[in-house]
């Protein structure tokens, strides 16, 4: 049989994904450890993986599987304890972070801001309080000029609509609004100006960071006939409007792809552990979507859920064939950092979800590495796949 090999570009990033809350452990000053002491969240302690006095072990591990990249998330509640009141400490401890990532060869991609926000700011209303995005902005110019040095890849946001989706409108996470489209709007607002004032106040501090979003897009099938309007509608909803007005402050997109979704026919799938279907090709065309913003694109999370390990090392040879697929077909795709390094805190669903590349422990907080890991291993060294 003839060898094919998908090559990547030379320089091409290949890593993995992980973010404050759902990983570092003793954090008690947000709007999840809140809702967590009132008992309408799984708690994230003591069972997390405590990668934030365990993170130099954790990178030693990414090193070991070949990654040349992590992206990682600040925890605000940390950095801004109460307002306006920086924590030095803390921001010696993500310089240290960063350090760690810079000597192993890991070049830190950096999330200012993943879904947990200070308690002093979630009291003030969040993203829905006028002055959010001056605030934000103040917050992320901190740490463009304190952390900066050492990263120039940078994203305000992850997520903003699965963030105001399950906040605001189905109810599942702080602040546990339901159906209330009003502040839904509000926060959608909020989030794109806190973006856009994060992205000015940051470039001021350093013009040659690179200053993005991340968006979890959904791949619509776009059947022709009527169903092909309601896919028109539900893409520029979900996919494209909030881009739209954040496109001219992006330097780079970040896209997290997970799901797809069918409109008129129905076909089976095989699932994840999430219950949702494994389809690869999604990434293809989320990516081509992407490429009429013509901005430097990483896949910023792409993952799933599979305790057993026996459907990770085929699902993610399956993503490198089709993000090989959109570079061919002109996508400027620049690195791939799989969900999660570790397994970590599913928000609503607690520790019950197995992503990572490496479990652990709950008790001792041993890691060992999936053997996908060692499969996604290869693929990083070879910077492609056979
Ligand atoms: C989020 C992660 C989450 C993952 C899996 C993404 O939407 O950014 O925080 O763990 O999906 O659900």
């Amino acid at each position: 049989m003839k060898e094919v090999r998908l090559q990547f570009p030379k320089g091409f990033f290949w890593g993995a994904s992980l973010a404050s809350y759902q990983c570092e452990g003793g954090i008690d000053n947000n709007d999840w450890a809140e809702a967590a002491r009132q008992g309408k969240v799984p708690s994230a302690d003591p069972d997390g993986p405590d990668h934030y006095k365990l993170f130099e072990r954790d990178f030693d591990l990414a090193e070991s599987l070949g990654h040349n990249c992590l992206r990682i998330s600040i925890e605000w509640s940390r950095i801004e304890p109460e307002e306006g009141e920086f924590n030095q400490v803390e921001i010696e401890h993500y310089k240290q972070v960063i350090k760690a990532l810079k000597e192993r060869g890991l070049e830190p991609f950096i999330t200012i801001w993943h879904f947990s926000l200070p308690l002093w700011f979630s009291k003030k209303g969040g993203f829905a309080n006028p002055n959010a995005p001056d605030l934000f902005a103040r917050y992320c110019a901190k740490l463009a000029s304190e952390l900066g040095e050492d990263c120039v890849h940078w994203a305000t946001i992850n997520e903003p609509l699965v963030y105001t989706s399950n906040g605001y409108w189905q109810g599942i996470w702080p602040p546990f609004k339901r159906k209330s489209i009003f502040t839904l709007w509000k926060v959608v607002k909020g989030l794109i100006e806190s973006h856009k004032c994060a992205y000015t106040a940051m470039k001021k501090v350093s013009p040659t960071h690179e200053v993005g979003i991340v968006k979890h897009n959904i791949y619509f099938h776009n059947k022709k006939g009527t169903n092909s309007l309601i896919v028109r509608f539900i893409s520029w909803i979900w996919n494209k409007y909030f881009l739209s007005q954040v496109v001219n402050y992006c330097d780079s997109i970040g896209l997290n792809y997970y799901l797809h979704h069918t409109f008129g026919f129905q076909k089976e799938w095989s699932r994840s552990d999430m219950g949702w279907d494994i389809y690869p090709e999604g990434v293809y065309h989320t990516l081509m979507e992407l490429k009429q913003y013509k901005k430097p694109l990483y896949v910023a999370e792409c993952g799933i859920a599979d305790e057993d390990d026996d459907l990770r090392a085929d699902y993610i040879r399956a993503l490198v064939k089709w993000m090989h697929r959109a570079i061919e077909d002109g996508v400027p795709l620049r690195g791939f950092m799989y969900w999660s390094l570790l397994d970590n805190f599913e928000w609503s669903l607690g520790y019950q979800k197995k992503f990572g590349l490496v479990e652990y422990d709950k008790d001792t907080k041993v890691r060992k590495v999936r053997p996908s890991a060692f499969e996604y291993k290869k693929i990083c060294q070879n910077n492609g796949v056979i």
